[in-house]
């Protein structure tokens, strides 16, 4: 059984197909067709609801797309649709707005633009321009034309803040602590399949050992694509979303330590704060809908060659906790992927963190994506680049990259082209030439191989004019 709140009602599941989404349960359950269907995938934000969840004393308000969040992943939460926005025949301040500004014509991609804009108003008291487009990057519009919706955006935060759910606010923070009190796990069985949401990773564990045939599901955000477009089912699903001691940040003397179930949006600042690098890389990755539900233990257990943490952490010297059944060992994430797909992960065994060395205050961290468009998008490559430089000589260097092979990888003959190097453009240029004996990429819809491999030794000059104009400014700033 799970419980939740649709709104205000307290909804109980008992008899569903655990791989049943959220969107095609509101669609085909309930009848509830404001939230639309264009992609399935994760892709166009049509379908973007909002989950409210209790932290504390406070609801916090994630946008996310129904078509790729598990229905059993609603267990203690309140999910509101666009359906619930209009009070008494009166438009929300955001509907409003969008009807003020012109903001939708065909109307197709509207409730989805509503319900993002919703929980941007509802996390915020001021506009702030930067984050209306981080906010809107994942909703696609094809008639519209976006000025008039980022208007549409801004302008609501001319409006009071309080709504129907400001007055509800302590009455749903109650209900969903009892929920969780009284049902810390949730269960579906329907027909052979079943899916499970513990809430401690003792729990998590024995069931993962119990049912070793198991999906682990956290954000979805890969593992329900399988379900949209491939048409696979899963027998067992086992959540971490809801595991307590998995939703863990640590910051230590050493490292940044982060449970499995910690989304981008979580880990956001604190990976910021220790590597600033890596802000313009985590703002692209997916869209907000995504980071809101992604984990990074789902990047790297996808285990896609494509991923963009992979190459970074690999960069980072991260390790990482496997834990099966009691037995835990540690592992460097570089050991983890073995060939396409393949990894060092054994039956009923889990990710249960990822350690991040603290930066070396010596050393450079650098991040580069490169993709088609810059708001969610797949990576054609991601190159990072961990260096340190002593008196003019490379004395330590990582390079790793995503979307050069079949999984993600070292670029050692490169490294080894620099290390106790002078650190020059001749060096660079040498690097450039020992890089292409390191990968041998595919042409796809993405990219082509040569695309791959020119763009990828770019990014070492680009690393190097970086770093020169940096170590410039100080010397510059030293001198004045
Ligand atoms: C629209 C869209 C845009 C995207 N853009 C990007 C992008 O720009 N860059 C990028 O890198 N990715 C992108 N992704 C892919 C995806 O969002 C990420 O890979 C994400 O980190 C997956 O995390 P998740 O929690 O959703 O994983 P899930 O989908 O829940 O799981 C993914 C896989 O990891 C396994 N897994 C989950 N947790 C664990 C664990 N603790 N231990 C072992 N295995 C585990 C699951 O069983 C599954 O096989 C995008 C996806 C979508 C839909
Ligand atoms: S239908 Fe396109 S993101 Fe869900
Ligand atoms: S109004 Fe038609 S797709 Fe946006």
């Amino acid at each position: 059984m799970i419980k939740f709140l649709l709104n205000q009602s307290e909804t109980i599941i008992d008899q569903i197909d655990p791989n049943t989404s959220v969107l095609d349960y509101l669609r085909d359950n309930l009848n509830r067709t404001g939230t639309k269907e264009g992609c399935a995938s994760g892709d166009c934000g049509a379908c973007t609801v909002v989950v409210a969840e209790a932290e504390g004393n406070q609801l916090v308000y994630h946008s996310a797309n129904a078509c790729i969040t598990n229905i059993g992943s609603l267990h203690g939460k309140q999910l509101i649709t666009v359906e619930d926005l209009k009070k008494d025949n009166q438009l929300h301040n955001v509907q409003q707005a969008m009807v003020d500004c012109h903001g939708s014509q065909c109307g197709f991609c509207t409730p989805g633009f509503i319900m993002s804009m919703f929980a941007l108003r509802k996390n915020n008291v001021t506009a702030d321009p930067h984050k209306t487009i981080e906010s809107l990057g994942g909703n696609l519009c094809r008639c519209t034309g976006y000025k008039p919706i980022i208007q549409a955006a801004n302008q609501s935060f001319e409006s009071p803040s309080d709504d129907q759910f400001s007055e509800q606010h302590d009455t749903v923070i109650k209900h969903l602590d009892n929920i969780n009190q009284q049902y810390p796990n949730a269960h579906l069985t329907h027909l052979d399949k079943q899916f499970f949401s513990p809430s401690t990773s003792d729990e998590l564990a024995k069931l993962l050992v119990e049912y070793p045939e198991a999906r682990l599901l956290a954000g979805g955000t890969d593992l329900c694509l399988e379900f949209t477009q491939f048409l696979r089912e899963a027998q067992v699903l086992v959540h971490t979303g809801r595991v307590k001691d998995l939703a863990t940040i640590e910051l230590n003397d050493k490292s940044l330590v982060l449970g499995a179930a910690v989304t981008y949006s979580h880990a956001a600042d604190q990976l910021i704060s220790l590597y600033p690098d890596l802000k313009e890389l985590i703002e692209r990755l997916g869209s907000l809908q995504v980071r809101n539900q992604a984990t990074i233990a789902g990047n790297i257990g996808n285990a896609s060659p494509i991923g963009d943490m992979p190459p970074v952490l690999i960069a980072l010297g991260a390790e990482l906790v496997l834990r099966k059944g009691d037995e835990r060992r540690t592992i460097s994430i570089e050991d983890y992927f073995i060939k396409y797909k393949v990894t060092a992960l054994q039956t009923s065994e889990f990710i249960e963190s990822i350690i991040i060395p603290r930066p070396d205050p010596l050393a450079d961290f650098k991040a580069y994506k490169i993709s088609k468009r810059l708001e969610d998008d797949i990576s054609a490559t991601c190159g990072a680049f961990s260096i340190k430089i002593d008196q003019g000589t490379v004395s330590a260097i990582k390079i790793a990259f995503g979307g050069m092979a079949e999984i993600p990888k070292r670029a050692k003959y490169c490294e080894q082209a620099l290390l106790n190097q002078p650190w020059n453009s001749q060096s660079i240029e040498r690097a450039m030439v020992e890089f292409k004996k390191d990968f041998a990429p595919i042409s796809d819809f993405r990219a082509s191989a040569d695309y791959r491999l020119d763009v990828s030794q770019n990014m070492l000059r680009r690393l190097y004019l970086e770093l020169e104009s940096n170590s410039q400014t100080i010397r510059v700033t030293q001198y004045a």
